[in-house]
């Protein structure tokens, strides 16, 4: 039976918020089937969990996700159509993930916070710990930023928060951790004495902010049970994390890597550049393009 502190076989992908920020392209269309050059935007971080020996997908959905459902799945009519013509790389590319990953689907209702979002997946998780991985955060990294931290996981067997330095005008925008900068774990890896989320910032007790990817064990589903609603309704994970913080030790760990906020359009506008110059087949002909262009131009108007 998997047991509390066992090896790492799930990853959840909230993916239930309702997108606001990219309005109108999410109205009728999940913000996390975005492309990245030819890509949804989840496939980078389900693959992420597939390179990290994880292929057990847990996705949290709500209204009008379908189209995460579908792309998962096996699409019999296009396979045989590809087939027909010959089409083998195209074959291949819409195969190679549904064959790797067994994915389970659970509603979450109403969107009531990422805590909560976490919290529906008690049952799928049972009692054993598990990854959360929030697609917005798209990371180049190798290793992969989950192997990062499954490896940082079973050296301190306990929960992991990736976190980044972010510039102090930006700590409001995340949930925020103060460390024990005197214990010595190893690179990038700190105790955590005290987490919060969104602080002034004047009130910020760090510019260590969490990112998007979690190694959490079970106790957390007791610790969201426990945590009030916030000021909006909703059950902040940073909230239930803190109340897990009374119980047990949790560490942060700085991933090595690069990571693309593709949930705000400036962060994915950068991450489609990014992926394009560095694709074997776009990257030069893009980068001349780029390159050619008068950058002056609508600035200011
Ligand atoms: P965000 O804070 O980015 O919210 O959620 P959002 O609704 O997706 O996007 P905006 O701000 O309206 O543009 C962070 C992650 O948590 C998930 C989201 O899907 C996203 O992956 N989430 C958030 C849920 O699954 N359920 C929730 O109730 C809230």
């Amino acid at each position: 039976m998997a047991v509390m502190n066992g090896p790492i076989r799930k990853a959840v992908f909230p993916a239930a918020g309702l997108g606001t920020r990219f309005l109108p392209a999410t109205k009728a269309q999940p913000k996390e089937m975005l492309v990245l050059v030819d890509k949804p935007i989840i496939q980078y971080g389900v693959e992420e969990a597939v390179q990290s020996g994880v292929d057990n997908i847990v996705i949290v959905t709500g209204r009008g996700k379908n189209a995460i459902e579908d792309h998962f799945d096996v699409a019999v009519e296009l396979e045989s159509y590809l087939e027909q013509r010959g089409q083998t790389v195209q074959l291949e590319a819409i195969r190679k993930i549904t064959q790797l990953i067994n994915v389970s689907y659970v509603r979450q209702g109403e969107p009531l916070g990422l805590g909560h979002a976490v919290l529906v997946t008690k049952n799928l998780i049972g009692n054993e710990p598990f990854a959360v991985i929030l697609g917005d955060d798209v990371i180049d990294a190798d290793p992969p930023a989950l192997k990062q931290m499954i490896d940082v996981y079973e050296r301190v067997q306990g929960p992991v928060l990736a976190v980044e330095r972010v510039p102090e005008e930006d700590v409001s925008s995340y949930g925020v951790v103060a460390i024990d900068a005197s214990e010595s774990l190893g690179r990038g890896v700190y105790r955590i004495t005290d987490l919060v989320e969104k602080p002034r910032r004047e009130d910020a007790p760090s510019n260590l902010a969490i990112i998007g990817r979690y190694i959490l064990t079970p106790d957390i589903f007791g610790a969201l049970e426990a945590t009030a609603k916030d000021g909006r309704g909703e059950i902040q994970l940073t909230d239930g994390l803190r109340r897990l913080l009374r119980d047990r030790p949790l560490y942060a760990y700085e991933i090595e890597g690069v990571r693309h906020d593709t949930g705000n359009k400036l962060g994915f506008l950068k991450a489609v550049v990014y992926f394009a110059l560095r694709r074997p087949d776009l990257g030069e002909p893009f980068r001349r393009y780029l390159e050619s262009l008068d950058l002056k131009v609508g600035v200011g108007h």
